[in-house]
């Protein structure tokens, strides 16, 4: 294991922004994430792990170690009647992965397709898309207890999935290294195509995994922005759950607010629209800005500092507040 003082960050972050780490390692296999925790045990400085570093907005330079997991395999680890279990390691890209399994017609990441980041990162926030989460899929996953260097298996239930919300994002953050995880497809596939814009990009077509994977391809590329191109996190904000009581008093000022009904009985509705109505949808300042197809996004035009984006973040977070009473909450982690 190579260990790097004051490394860039810029590369490692899909907001692309300037920070140091003032150590930086990569970890190709098992036995450096042993290497790795030893030395963190000796040294006890914070330790950041990294996969693709989309979901993560540098503030300033970091003051531990940040590791970029970079471990690789997929491997078809069993089947019943309904599912084949397939495993992969956490630093495969998530979006290989995607199309690894709907190129061999293995269903069920289809809508998924795209999605920036690695596929340790994947749990964490329990990614989502066009009616699909992660959650749904999952069968197991291996992480390494940092505390101890133990090696745990969580079941589906385990994890305590929730929206963009996960055991590791929550009571358990910052004790565990994601290793590895087990999806199942399954043999019979709901095809989940109801997401506007989804049906009608499929129409004539036969409806399966790679069909689907593309069409979902088609639509993230009409409205996301390439982070290769530019800058971004995916999605800034939450969308925002909301009473019921506030989601209907807002409903009477604003006929065109979204609301799809929780289980909890709260009502989800859309941020992008809000941050819109707020007229935020293309604004710039400097090189930070919001993207011009879509109100959620923030977007790093070349040299925007990671406190340039967090600024234009907290302007969005009220002027939406002082409009609709609503405070958005960011999706993206912060170093501050
Ligand atoms: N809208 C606007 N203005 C915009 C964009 C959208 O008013 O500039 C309104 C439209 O009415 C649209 C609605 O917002 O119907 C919802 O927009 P969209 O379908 O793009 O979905 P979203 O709720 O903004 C969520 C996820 C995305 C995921 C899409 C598709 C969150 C925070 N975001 O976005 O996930 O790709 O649905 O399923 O849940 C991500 O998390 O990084 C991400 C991109």
């Amino acid at each position: 294991m190579k260990i790097q003082n004051n490394h860039s960050l810029k590369k490692y972050n899909s907001f692309a922004v300037e920070a140091k780490s003032r150590y930086f390692c990569q970890i190709e296999s098992n036995d450096q994430i042993d290497a790795l925790l030893e030395w963190q045990q000796q040294f006890d400085l914070p330790l950041l792990l990294l996969g693709g570093g989309s979901n993560i907005l540098f503030l300033n330079d970091y003051q531990g170690m940040t590791a970029i997991i970079n471990t690789k395999g997929i491997t078809i680890v069993g089947e019943d009647s309904d599912y084949t279990y397939i495993r992969a390691n956490a630093g495969e890209n998530w979006h290989q992965f995607v199309r690894w399994t709907v190129e061999r017609s293995y269903a069920g990441l289809e809508n998924l397709s795209l999605i920036p980041g690695t596929v340790g990162a994947a749990p964490m926030q329990n990614i989502g898309a066009y009616g699909v989460e992660l959650a749904d899929i999952l069968y197991e996953l291996e992480a390494i207890e940092l505390a101890t260097g133990q090696c745990k298996t969580f079941t589906q239930q385990e994890c305590l999935f929730n929206y963009r919300d996960s055991l590791f994002k929550s009571s358990a953050f910052g004790q565990y290294l994601i290793q590895s995880i087990t999806i199942k497809s399954p043999k019979k596939p709901q095809w989940n195509i109801n997401y506007a814009g989804v049906k009608g990009s499929l129409e004539g077509k036969t409806i399966n995994a790679e069909t689907i994977s593309n069409s979902i391809i088609g639509l993230r590329q009409s409205k996301l922005p390439d982070p290769a191109l530019i800058g971004n996190a995916g999605s800034f904000f939450k969308n925002p759950l909301l009473r019921k009581s506030k989601w209907q008093a807002l409903k009477q000022l604003y006929p065109d607010l979204s609301g799809y009904p929780q289980a909890d009985g709260s009502i989800k509705t859309s941020a992008a629209w809000l941050i819109d109505q707020c007229g935020w949808k293309g604004k710039r300042q400097g090189d930070a800005g919001v993207y011009k197809k879509h109100a959620l996004v923030l977007v790093n035009y070349g040299s925007a500092s990671g406190k340039d984006i967090g600024r234009i973040a907290s302007d969005i977070v009220k002027s939406v507040s002082d409009k609709f009473g609503i405070v958005l909450e960011a999706e993206p982690r912060m170093i501050a």
